[in-house]
């Protein structure tokens, strides 16, 4: 044993002389291996593996090939690039080819020189990237359509191409093709449609085939199906199969089916062995061809919506005779499996709700028009049945079931939670049981509103793109999931859907309101190019919606009078506690779109539109002062919170007289409201971060962690799961969603002040970080993590009388600061991994990564490289 001792040190300079680790989590446009990657020039994106001090990438080469092994770069070689990117790598090689799949691999070159060996190889497939490829008619009859062909040959390749609308499932010889649900995502149809890509190999042979899909009405209200099959067989032969008049249709099992109001489906009606081969549909009629819906087809490149978890209840009530009501103990988003024996033609009733009455049965009335009802009738197999519903989902926590044959038990029903299958890449934990209780709900009712498109809510009728919801969910959404491919067909949706003068509708996509929309709805747009430069620092996105944006902060400018103010109001600060005048609100959402259309006009070096708006901006900012600001009570029109919050938060007023807002606004909250919020929906975003910018962060977490009305922990003590959409507690008719993410907005604060990872605008997508944590009121400990496009950051804190710990990982694509408070530690003395790196108010220089430190405004603030860092801060002896 003692000769290991000797070793160690050995093996240690050994490593340090090895080359550094291949790279990992190899991606294409933010997906790993996608298929259907319809961009002509789609970026790459890598993590190089390293938790080395100061490791960096020097220089890189990414070989893009059309052989499995991408042996050769012969569709691209990048050749070595010097470069420390990592992320948006523009793939520059040949042109793509519709259908075809590139493999490819990348090198680094560390800090030092030394290469890496070639990644392990990932790849893409092009999706179709020509119009004229597609072959494929629209059509559409009853609700299931089928096809019989035949191969002369097996397949070597073969793909699908579909999409169905509202919602299909893809069957083959018998089986469902992948694992999608509520396909395709929703979209404004008349533009543009989704289609899925499928490599169906192995599901078809040589011989007799069979091709089926089912329609739901989904958001189209009507069902059309287009399916292209291209398949590549020995020998060298290709066939095509598509969707057209000779496919033939009938109606199936589904009796009806709607997304709000649920599904029917009739087992008795089951067409056995209507998807595979040698099927007899004499009966059925032919497909009628559909005049083919305006919207191009583009691919589906966010991830699907699918079945993510099955929830088990808790527990099983029996409030009425044949009643029963099962608590999933969970808010979420889905629908409900049941088990069943009965006979033939037994109708089992499957009702959803949020809430219960207090002698326990449902109470729907907040679902309003949306039935969230399932009914199931029982083909009366003897050996039992399964039932899910496939075109309708619900936001529940109570599933009643009636007509049941016999007793069900807990075993009966199972929970399937279905949103968008966003990557979890956030964590954040701290040392108060309430704010991993409010970290739990929002992290829930974030996932449950995420259905193709950010909705609103998840259970009544309603469940649509509100552009307000979006903006204020955003940031949270993006700290908590890998959000960049959401957002980003998110924001192709609202182009989309702009009209030509540059307004936008409330929702997108549009809904029956009218448009144009709320400034601070609209607001939405500028603001979702700002968090995808910001958190995924993506320039693409900004290139592609700078002339939208332009054009949205145009159409404001021409509602706003001469002193800059707009006083078109729709909804203004939404469900509050105390009123904000819609013209303030309004105007400072004006001013907000002005200045992210200024500051992307500087990414994209437009220099002259930067000036432009940078110039229209202040000139909105001194209007907006002129008109609301009062200089007596140094408050804004009537002193709301909501209206003191918005003009600091956005920049409007600065200095001084910034500083006596903040303090009119502190009192608003302290002397006046007993450390309550009045916020709505808009301030509420803003007020803990402005406060926690202003040296106020232990208001910030006073009122984080207020327990009584109104409050997030409010909602927690009345049993919330989720976070509600009003902050008051009912359930009646009118509107009080349980699950609406809007005031989840503080979920953004957890992370960005109590764990303090931020990221900094000047170079963003963590390619610069900053760590500043808030050590405040009785909070112990905090812990944020986040896995960022260019690696892992995390923070985390623990403090003890005495005694300040703070562990930080950086990834090697960037670099830190790292603001370490001083708090009431005298003579502070600072160690890093066990080194002294601060002592007598001075930098100890030496350690490997750390640069430098320096005393700013009661925090050490020291500059690092990647890797990952120990800090410990004590008192030293007074000297
Ligand atoms: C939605 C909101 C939305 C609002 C507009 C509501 O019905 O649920 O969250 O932003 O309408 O005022």
């Amino acid at each position: 044993m003692r000769s290991l001792r000797y070793l160690v040190p050995i093996a240690l300079a050994a490593a340090a002389l090895a080359a550094p680790r291949p790279p990992t989590q190899l991606r294409c446009e933010y997906l790993a291996d996608p298929m259907g990657i319809d961009v002509t020039n789609p970026r790459l994106y890598w993590v190089p593996d390293s938790t080395d001090r100061g490791a960096s990438q020097s220089a890189y080469e990414v070989l893009v090939s059309t052989s499995a092994d991408a042996a050769r770069g012969d569709a691209w070689d990048s050749g070595k690039v010097a470069s420390g990117q990592t992320v948006h790598i523009v793939y520059a090689g040949k042109a793509l080819e519709s259908g075809r799949t590139y493999y490819w691999k990348v090198r680094f070159w560390d800090q030092g020189g030394e290469a890496s060996a070639y990644s392990a190889v990932a790849k893409f497939e092009a999706g179709i990237l020509d119009r004229s490829a597609w072959k494929a008619q629209w059509i559409r009859g009853g609700n299931v359509m089928r096809k019989e062909f035949d191969l002369p040959a097996a397949p070597v390749r073969a793909r699908a191409y579909v999409t169905g609308i509202g919602y299909y499932e893809l069957r083959i010889n018998g089986d469902k093709i992948g694992n999608r649900v509520l396909d395709p995502g929703y979209t404004p149809f008349d533009k543009r449609i989704l289609y899925a890509t499928y490599d169906v190999t192995s599901r078809l042979k040589a011989g007799r085939n069979a091709a089926g899909m089912m329609l739901g009405e989904g958001w189209y209200h009507d069902r059309a199906a287009f399916l292209q099959l291209e398949i590549d067989l020995a020998g060298g032969a290709h066939v095509r199969i598509v969707t057209d008049g000779t496919w033939k249709t009938a109606q199936g099992p589904i009796a009806a089916d709607s997304i709000y109001d649920g599904e029917i489906y009739d087992a008795r009606r089951e067409l056995a062995g209507w998807d595979q081969p040698r099927f007899d549909d004499s009966a059925w009629k032919p497909a009628s061809l559909e005049n083919p819906p305006a919207g191009v087809l583009s691919s589906e490149m966010m991830p699907p919506i699918r079945v993510v978890a099955t929830l088990l209840p808790r527990k099983m009530t029996n409030p009425r005779p044949g009643v029963y009501v099962f608590d999933m103990g969970q808010n979420f988003s889905g629908w409900t499996r049941i088990k069943v024996r009965g006979a033939a033609g037994t109708r089992v009733t499957l009702r959803h709700a949020e809430v219960v009455y207090d002698d326990g049965t449902l109470n729907v009335e907040n679902l309003r028009a949306a039935r969230a009802t399932d009914t199931y009738i029982l083909r009366g197999d003897p050996a039992g049945e399964v039932y899910e519903p496939r075109f309708t989902y619900h936001g529940f926590r109570y599933v009643e079931v009636t007509g049941y044959p016999g007793t069900p038990s807990l075993d009966s029903v199972a929970g399937r939670e279905v949103h968008t299958d966003v990557r979890t890449t956030g964590g954040f934990a701290a040392s108060k049981p309430l704010l991993n209780q409010l970290q739990q709900n929002i992290v829930w009712g974030t996932k449950s509103n995420l259905h193709s498109i950010p909705t609103d809510c998840n259970q009544r009728d309603e469940r649509m793109g509100w552009l307000a919801d979006a903006h204020l969910a955003a940031e949270t959404a993006m700290l908590n999931f890998d959000m960049a491919a959401f957002y980003t067909n998110f924001l192709r949706s609202i182009h989309d859907d702009q009209d030509d003068n540059g307004s936008l509708p409330d929702t997108v996509p549009r809904g029956k309101k009218k448009p144009p929309t709320d400034p601070a709805w609209g607001a939405a747009y500028p603001l979702l190019v700002d968090y995808m430069w910001n958190h995924y620092g993506d320039r693409r996105i900004v290139e592609q919606h700078f002339a939208g944006i332009r054009a949205w902060a145009d159409w404001l400018h021409s509602q706003a009078d001469a002193d800059g103010i707009v006083s078109f109001v729709k909804f203004g600060d939404w469900v509050p506690i105390e009123r904000t005048p819609g013209d303030l609100v309004s105007t400072a959402y004006y001013y907000a779109s002005v200045d992210v259309v200024a500051r992307m006009a500087a990414v994209l070096d437009k220099n002259e539109d930067a000036a432009k708006y940078r110039e229209l901006a202040a000139s909105i900012a001194a209007g907006f002062q002129k008109r609301f600001y009062h200089a007596d009570s140094h408050s804004f029109a009537t002193g709301s919170q909501t209206a003191d919050t918005l003009p600091l938060a956005f920049g409007m007023i600065t200095g001084n007289e910034a500083k006596n807002v903040i303090n009119s606004l502190r009192d608003d909250i302290v002397y006046y409201h007993n450390t309550h919020l009045t916020t709505g929906i808009l301030g509420t975003k803003h007020l803990l971060p402005l406060l926690t910018a202003n040296g106020h962060s232990d208001l910030a977490y006073d009122l984080a962690t207020q327990t009584t009305y109104p409050s997030w922990g409010y909602m927690i003590n009345q049993g919330a799961t989720t976070i509600w959409e009003l902050w008051q507690d009912v359930t009646g008719p009118s509107m009080n969603s349980h699950n609406h993410p809007m005031f989840g907005s503080v979920g953004a604060w957890l992370y960005t002040a109590l764990a303090g990872i931020n990221t900094d605008p000047q170079r963003p997508g963590y390619e610069r970080i900053r760590i500043a944590p808030e050590m405040t009121r009785d909070l112990r400990y905090a812990s944020g993590s986040l896995d960022t496009v260019r690696g892992r950051v995390a923070s985390e804190w623990r403090r003890e009388p005495g005694e300040t710990r703070l562990n930080v990982a950086i990834p090697v694509a960037s670099t830190a600061e790292i603001d370490l408070p001083v708090l009431a530690l005298r003579n502070i003395v600072v160690e890093e991994s066990g080194r002294t790196v601060w002592k007598q108010g001075t930098f100890v220089p030496g350690l490997t990564g750390i640069s430098g430190a320096r005393l700013s405004g009661g925090r050490i603030v020291f500059e690092v490289q990647s890797g990952n860092y120990e800090f410990v801060a004590r008192e030293g002896s007074v000297e």
